[in-house]
């Protein structure tokens, strides 16, 4: 399964690659920050038709289109281009993540950073790797020491579940906050060990399938704001290197 994931990511990325820096019509979707180019749909339609023609009965779920059920136990969860506002506005770091499940069970799950040409995959109890190379979460056990990683949801203006506060709490409790603007390469570079931990609120069910295999094999941790572990439809997602874990949740308990 990894590697049929590998080859349509690779194929949407090149679509990726081709229209960047090009013209494209953006459209806005729930307000002005919220934006769709056309090419992450050309990228997501890209993906379905090879799932159709490859896998006819399995469901998808795709951020563009939606969801298609079928009687199928396999679903595949598509972000077609994650991290469009990155890409919109001429910034490099964006990538195509794709989750399969099956029976709700992650089993496999890639993630192409499509400007650096890296391939992150995972496959349920086989690891994690980074262009074919395996990849283990930090050993970092302090916070104060620890780089981090957040993003925020595109209805950040209404501050949803004090996503501004943890973001001062965090910040005042770490070493230093980075925010790619990619969920899918923040959870990659958890599992890599670059970041100790990463947290978001109102991500998506696509921004989060792949990278939470991703990170679990590595070693780490993806769970709710109370440390319970979670499926990929969670509001809150605390995601970490599982050292730095309860000292994550302490600093948010601390504001709520
Ligand atoms: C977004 C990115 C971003 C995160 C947003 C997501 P999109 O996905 O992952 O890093 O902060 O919450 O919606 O819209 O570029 O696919
Ligand atoms: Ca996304
Ligand atoms: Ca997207």
């Amino acid at each position: 399964m990894v590697n049929n994931l590998i080859e349509i990511a690779q194929e949407a990325g090149e679509i990726i690659k081709e229209g960047f820096g090009k013209k494209f019509s953006i459209e806005f979707k729930t307000n002005e920050s919220n934006l769709v180019t056309e090419i992450d749909k050309k990228s997501e339609q890209t993906i379905i038709n090879y799932v159709r023609k490859k896998f006819p009965t399995h469901s998808i779920l795709a951020e563009e289109s939606g969801e298609s059920q079928s009687s199928s136990d396999y679903c595949w969860v598509i972000d077609p281009l994650d991290g469009t506002t990155n890409f919109a506005h001429g910034f490099p770091i964006f990538s195509v993540s794709i989750g399969v499940l099956h029976k709700g069970e992650i089993i496999a799950g890639v993630i192409y950073d499509v400007m650096q040409n890296i391939i992150y995959a995972a496959e349920k109890n086989s690891g994690a790797t980074e262009n074919g190379n395996k990849i283990i979460v930090s050993k970092n056990d302090s916070l104060p020491r620890s780089l981090l990683v957040t993003g925020f949801p595109y209805d950040i203006a209404d501050n949803p579940e004090k996503a501004l506060d943890i973001f001062v709490a965090m910040t005042k409790n770490s070493r230093g906050i980075r925010r790619l603007g990619s969920a899918a390469i923040d959870f990659c570079y958890v599992a890599k060990g670059v970041f100790d931990g990463f947290w978001e609120v109102h991500l998506h069910p696509w921004d989060i399938c792949a990278g939470k295999l991703i990170v679990e094999e590595s070693g780490g941790i993806v769970t709710d704001f109370d440390g319970k572990l979670t499926d990929i439809f969670s509001p809150k997602i605390l995601c970490s290197n599982k050292l730095i874990h309860s000292q994550m949740i302490d600093v948010i308990k601390s504001i709520s």
